[in-house]
């Protein structure tokens, strides 16, 4: 007998992780435009380009790594800014931007 035709999932386990996308940062005042790739945070990134940046947990709860951004839609995902922190900061490890984002640096 064929399965041909059912759509039904078997066995295991069908859950998919979101997919992250890769997103652009410009650093307002060196001219400087780096990307995230998906699986990469902005602090690795960040750091990698030389930014001195502290990181902490690495996991959004001290808020150590957060940087101010002046342009651009971030989805934030750390545990420990507050929403008005939010307005001007995210955190670099855990939280990411949509498209390009502008950091005051
Ligand atoms: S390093 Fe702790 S919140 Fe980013």
């Amino acid at each position: 007998m064929s399965d041909a035709g059912d759509s039904r999932v078997h066995g295991g386990s069908a859950v998919a992780a979101p997919r992250e996308e890769a997103f652009e940062i410009h650093l307002a005042w060196s001219e400087a435009t780096l990307t995230v790739p998906p699986g990469r945070s902005a602090l690795e990134v960040l750091i990698e380009a030389g930014i001195p940046i502290e990181p902490g947990c690495q996991t959004g709860g001290c808020g150590m790594c957060a940087t101010a951004y002046v342009e651009g839609d971030i989805v934030h995902k750390d545990a420990c800014l507050t929403a008005e922190d939010r307005k001007r900061y995210f955190c670099t490890c855990v939280s990411r931007g949509r498209g390009r984002i502008v950091l005051a640096l």
